[in-house]
């Protein structure tokens, strides 16, 4: 590899990322139902919810700019999201005049198979016309099978609990894969099951709301067996399709770089960041890196970090990207940022954040990572899980009332970057 440490590899994806729930609108799943019931007390506990995530983040949010949001019920219901599920066109046009040549994107499979077995056409020829829509535009789709939501009834039934699991998602995942074959090559099996796992049985935030040690690793277990079952099936479909997991790994860092410290990430990388891909090791074509710590390890406890922050409390710490992606060097795969992001409502700080993100994207590539891609998050504000709409993490920015969408001055700089494929 030439280390000119300026430019992109030939063919670098360049994009953005999406979630179904996050953005369609008008969902039904397991999500839509815990929200109607939660909405009024995390409106009044606003900061009781986010205070055990400000304390493992290590800060607060400005709570001053956020607070009428955060303490509207409005703010914590999915509704009608970015209405993407009606304007996806729109927003891949505005993905288009930004020079995006992929686009990351997720399938709702409570839309595919709303009950049990029965699977709904009109939603798969839906899910056709936004994969042409992007074809159309150059864009090359980068289609996730799962990103949390759940069809209610697979979760009112087990979810993935249930011991034919992994059988219900590759027949759904079959369904989605032969229809959508000719025009998709990059499948993303299951979005960062690690952070699913944790919020939905070991912190009770997500439904179901279960807070067991066991299950939670006993649902590892299911998940990394989907995965295997998925993946055995796409390819039986498409041999060349392109087929990869999407974990969510932080860096670790050891305070001081002290023994101590070093053993203590030793551990946390080896559990946390690796344990997961090194079970489907063997079923994997690449794998899809979500990254947004940086975790300083001193003594089991993440120190509090000083570097800027952003609205959500999280330090903005570009350099972890580079070490993140050289961590994953040892499983010999292409990586994909399959997402990198920051939640800056003024848009002061993501223009840089992305500029200095690149650069150690770049870095790692000149020092012999495989990376392919690099899509960001997101491509439009979104609903942001338990936190609701408060974050803003779109490169476009979207008024709720009116579903008008402002392109945000960042989105430009990241442009300019495609433009010159690097520096
Ligand atoms: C998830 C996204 C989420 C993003 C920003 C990731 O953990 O995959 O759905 O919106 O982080 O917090």
């Amino acid at each position: 590899m030439k280390r000119n440490g300026k430019k992109f590899p030939k063919g670098f994806y360049f994009g953005a990322s999406t979630s179904a729930h996050q953005v369609e609108g008008g969902n039904k799943n397991d999500f839509t139902e815990q929200e109607k019931e939660v909405c009024d007390i995390r409106a009044k506990n606003y900061r009781e919810h986010y205070t055990f995530q400000a304390k493992i983040l290590g800060r607060e949010p400005d709570w001053k700019s956020i607070e009428k949001e955060a303490s509207d019920p409005k703010n914590y219901i999915s509704g009608l999201a970015c209405d993407h599920y009606n304007l996806y066109e729109k927003d891949f046009d505005l993905a288009c005049k930004l020079g995006h040549n992929s686009h990351r994107f997720s399938i709702e499979w409570a839309r595919i198979e709303p009950k049990e077995g029965k699977f709904d056409k009109k939603e798969l020829l839906h899910y056709k016309k936004v994969v042409k829509a992007l074809r159309k535009r150059g864009i090359e789709p980068f289609v996730t099978l799962w990103h949390f939501s759940l069809p209610i009834w697979f979760q009112k039934s087990g979810g993935w609990l249930r011991k034919d699991a992994d059988e219900l998602f590759t027949r759904y995942v079959e369904k989605v894969v032969s229809y959508l074959k000719d025009d998709v090559k990059y499948w993303m099996t299951l979005n960062e099951p690690m952070v699913w796992a944790a919020d939905s049985y070991l912190l009770g935030i997500f439904p179901p709301e279960k807070k067991s040690f066991p299950t939670f690793l006993k649902i590892l277990y299911r998940l990394g067996r989907a995965h295997i079952s998925a993946y055995k099936v796409i390819k039986e479909i498409d041999e060349n399709a392109q087929v990869g997991l999407v974990i969510d790994n932080p860096y670790f860092e050891p305070y001081k770089n002290r023994l101590y410290n070093r053993v203590i990430k030793f551990i946390a990388d080896h559990i946390y960041s690796k344990s997961l891909l090194f079970y489907v090791r063997n079923s994997l074509d690449f794998i899809g890196l979500n990254h947004y710590f940086h975790n300083v390890v001193n003594f089991g406890f993440n120190k509090k970090c000083c570097g800027k922050i952003n609205d959500m409390g999280i330090e903005m710490h570009p350099k972890s990207m580079y070490h993140a992606i050289m961590e994953l060097c040892s499983f010999h795969k292409p990586v994909y940022v399959t997402e990198s992001g920051t939640a800056d409502r003024e848009d002061k700080y993501r223009a840089w954040y992305i500029r200095e993100i690149l650069k150690n994207v770049l870095n790692a590539i000149h020092d012999g990572a495989d990376v392919k891609g690099y899509f960001h998050w997101s491509l439009l504000d979104n609903y942001e899980w338990d936190k609701g709409y408060w974050p803003k993490m779109g490169l476009i920015k979207v008024n709720f009332d009116t579903l008008a969408r402002e392109v945000r001055d960042s989105a430009y700089t990241y442009t300019e970057i495609i433009k010159n494929n690097g520096f």
